[in-house]
């Protein structure tokens, strides 16, 4: 951690997270957190994980800050059992909802779409509406699910997508998963979602930004996210804007793969990474 994963990474403890968390907040800025991990392998270590975010939605609860949580059902068990993870996250759901705070389920691959969809869905008609879902723009399939969704009203956030996807199921071309995303963002507004606009690129936030103005979609209607570590100024200048921006801030001690997806998206992350290293 010492060695610059704390450049993306809120610390390995919740304490540590807490800090990061109330910093961010001081500075305008929405949060959420996650407790890093994903594709846990028995039912004992999905409970641990429900036990772990009962906790931390208590402790932001109890500082008082403007966080909510993001999750990903494989953390919850939906790698062996389907049934296990819904009932797990129905329960922090449930939980959310007591203390008045939201959850946000991620997308992870995309042998996973169908189940986490669903899962939303059953969530919604189970008559809890403190949840959102997240959609790719790599995905051919997206602009599908999101016409499935848009009768919920969802909360969505849009992302352009993180796995390695073959071709088959996943636009090849970045210009494709860029037009794509503005294809959603654009829909899901026009169609009565709330959107999430999960982005560090300018260019697709100056369209939206635009898009909202001409078509009286007010800063109620969507937000900005991005991610720790990423683009700062461009999370501040925003705020400054009037928008509400929210930085995704994870921790935990198994942050080491999350680490990896955010050198993997950007060469320039791993010379930042390096000369963090060297210097030490
Ligand atoms: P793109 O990769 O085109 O980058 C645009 C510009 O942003 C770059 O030129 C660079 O300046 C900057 N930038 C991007 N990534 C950077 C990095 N790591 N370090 C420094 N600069 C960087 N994915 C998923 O599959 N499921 C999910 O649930 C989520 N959830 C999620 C939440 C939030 C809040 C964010 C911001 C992102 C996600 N993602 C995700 C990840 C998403 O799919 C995508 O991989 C990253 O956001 C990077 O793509 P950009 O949209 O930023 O564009």
């Amino acid at each position: 951690m010492r060695l610059g994963a704390a450049r993306f990474v809120a610390g390995t403890t919740l304490d540590e997270c807490v800090a990061v968390l109330r910093r961010l907040n001081e500075a305008g800025l929405h949060t959420n957190t996650t407790l890093l991990g994903e594709e846990i392998a028995d039912h004992a270590g999905a409970r641990a994980v429900v036990t772990e975010y009962e906790r931390i939605l208590d402790r932001i609860a109890a500082e008082e800050l403007r966080t909510n949580v993001a999750l990903k059902l494989t953390h919850l068990g939906l790698s062996f059992d389907a049934e296990a993870a819904y009932a797990n996250v129905e329960w922090l759901v449930a939980h959310a909802a007591r203390l008045g705070n939201f959850i946000r389920i991620d997308m992870e691959h995309s042998g996973l779409v169908d189940a986490t969809l669903h899962t939303y869905e059953r969530l919604r008609a189970d008559g809890h509406d403190n949840v959102g879902v997240v959609l790719q723009s790599y995905l051919y399939r997206s602009e599908g699910d999101l016409e499935r969704l848009l009768p919920l009203a969802p909360n969505v956030r849009i992302v352009k997508g993180a796995y390695l996807e073959p071709p088959t199921v996943a636009y090849p071309r970045k210009r494709d998963v860029d037009a794509a995303f503005v294809r959603l963002v654009e829909r899901g507004l026009r169609g009565g979602a709330y959107v999430a606009v999960a982005t560090h690129d300018e260019r697709i936030i100056r369209h939206v930004q635009a898009f909202a103005a001409r078509e009286g979609f007010g800063h109620g209607r969507f937000e900005f996210q991005m991610l720790y570590g990423v683009r700062p100024a461009l999370q501040r200048r925003l705020v400054a804007q009037s928008h509400k921006v929210l930085v995704a801030t994870p921790f935990g001690p198994d942050w080491y793969p999350y680490l990896m997806r955010r050198l993997a998206e950007r060469p320039a992350n791993v010379l930042f990474f390096l000369r963090s290293l060297v210097r030490r």
